[in-house]
């Protein structure tokens, strides 16, 4: 069942959405890339340490950032809308106190205001964060970057308290590479007392914008990107101006799309070198991709060569790309290998694939697809973000309806994507459908 809002009326009303695609139409002419939103959802709660207004530019508008902004309306920032993607946000009038529970628990990202609101206020309350279920989702790796840097933390009544009079400069190393751990440490080190240095650090392109956005405020932030991070403490961080980058995974998600539709499109507002790792293996099993300075033209082909891949830590294959290249690999010619290096359980969606006709087994991490003729339309569920885009994917490759339920999912993360595939040619729309719960009780 899709689940968006509830409205109280006089009548209390739940609102229900579906993609409904008629697949087969090739994807051509161009594509607008939107604001990274792995980098949004961590730059938005950095501005809590600014003392003085920031404008974001190139934000995306999607559903894990409206509620980042309604966290921080809540907490009393300021915000305008300078147009649909810029943003100006004003910290200043922010009150040190708890983040609302619903808010944080409809995002994994939530866990940032942990970092920003202890530097500002020594003190934070976040309840535990939600996000996809992609399996155990563990946070020692945060709780341990504080403690390192001095505070106090405890988890009770699934809030997590963290406290600290002073943070100091210190030394930490990740026992696990974590995109969400090497973002709070820097968030929580960037105003702490001296020298912090993170070792084993992620060096996704996010960690790289988010330390460019801090730099630009006055931190002193060096080796993002690599897996040492050294950061100076600083007394204060100013207001600043600051250009979202480019989505990776929208960008990559709209590549396969358009190679699994045989589609010809230009991809635009990217940055090639980001997209590396997706287009290497893209161009292995025989998409062509030509790259520009800030577009990709993607000229999809017949049967694509089957391959093995493991997701990695940036720079290997993300795995927020896993779903879709498994999507495009159920056409291919033979038996491809997907391993899932990140995550316990990232293949709850072959399930809605094999609805589909796609053969797939899955053992824990490994997923072997034997490529098959032709996929047909089915109603399907959306277990999760990156889930959602791979079903949008199969659908849009086959002949046939595919209904696509519980699409917030989607929604959580890419900006207008029904709205960007129609200008493309694709068939797709969203059906709206309102029922009345008090009926239902
Ligand atoms: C981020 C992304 C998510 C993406 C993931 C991997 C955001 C908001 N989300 O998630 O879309 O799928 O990176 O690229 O940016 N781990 C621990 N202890 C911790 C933290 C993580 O053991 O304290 C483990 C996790 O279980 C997982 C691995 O480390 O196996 C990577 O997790 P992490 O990089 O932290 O992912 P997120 O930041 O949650």
């Amino acid at each position: 069942m899709d689940r968006l809002l509830t409205e109280n009326t006089d009548q209390e009303v739940i609102v229900l959405e579906k993609f409904i695609i008629n697949g087969g139409n090739r994807l051509t002419g161009e594509v607008e890339i939107s604001g990274a939103k792995n980098a949004a959802v961590a730059i938005i709660p950095a501005v809590i340490l600014a003392d003085e207004p920031c404008t974001l530019e190139n934000v995306p508008s999607i559903n894990d950032v409206a509620i980042d902004l309604r966290i921080l309306r809540e907490l009393g920032a300021e915000i305008k809308f300078v147009n649909k993607s810029t943003i100006t946000i004003d910290p200043r009038p922010i009150r040190d106190m708890p983040v609302p529970y619903e808010l944080a628990r409809s995002m994994r990202a939530s866990y940032y205001f942990l970092a920003t609101l202890l530097s500002r206020f020594k003190h934070a309350q976040v309840p535990m964060p939600g996000g996809c279920d992609l399996g155990d989702r563990p946070m020692d790796q945060h709780l341990k970057c504080f403690r390192s840097l001095g505070a106090k933390c405890s988890i009770e009544h699934g809030i997590v308290d963290i406290r600290a009079d002073f943070l100091f400069g210190t030394q930490i190393y990740f026992d696990k590479v974590s995109v969400g751990a090497t973002i709070n440490a820097m968030l929580a080190a960037v105003k702490a007392e001296g020298l912090t240095i993170l070792e084993n650090a992620a060096k996704e392109p996010h960690i790289v914008d988010l330390a460019n956005f801090l730099n630009s405020m006055g931190a002193d932030i060096m080796g993002a990107g690599t897996d040492v991070i050294k950061i100076k403490g600083v007394n204060r961080l100013h207001g600043a101006e600051y250009s979202i980058i480019p989505d990776q995974i929208e960008a990559g998600t709209f590549m396969i799309a358009v190679a699994a539709t045989k589609g010809d499109a230009l991809i635009k507002n990217v940055i090639p070198k980001h997209l590396e790792p997706i287009t290497s293996k893209l161009r292995k099993i025989g998409v062509v991709v030509m790259e520009y300075d800030d577009s990709i033209r993607v000229i999809g082909q017949g049967k694509y060569d089957r391959i093995t891949v493991k997701t990695m830590p940036h720079p290997g294959f993300p795995t927020d790309m896993q779903p879709q290249l498994t999507a495009l690999l159920t056409l291919a010619k033979g038996t491809s290998i997907i391993t899932e290096g990140i995550w316990d359980n990232r293949f709850r969606y072959a399930d809605e694939l094999r609805r589909m006709g796609a053969d797939i087994s899955v053992d824990g991490k490994v997923a072997v697809i034997e490529g098959v003729d032709h996929l047909t339309g089915a109603p399907v569920k959306a277990t999760d973000l990156r889930a959602g885009a791979a079903l949008i994917i199969a659908g849009l490759s086959t002949e046939g309806t595919t209904e696509i339920e519980d699409i917030y999912h989607i929604e959580r993360g890419y900006d207008n994507m029904d709205g960007k595939l129609r200008a493309m040619g694709a068939d797709i729309v969203k059906r709206t459908v309102s029922e009345n719960i008090r009926q239902a009780i």
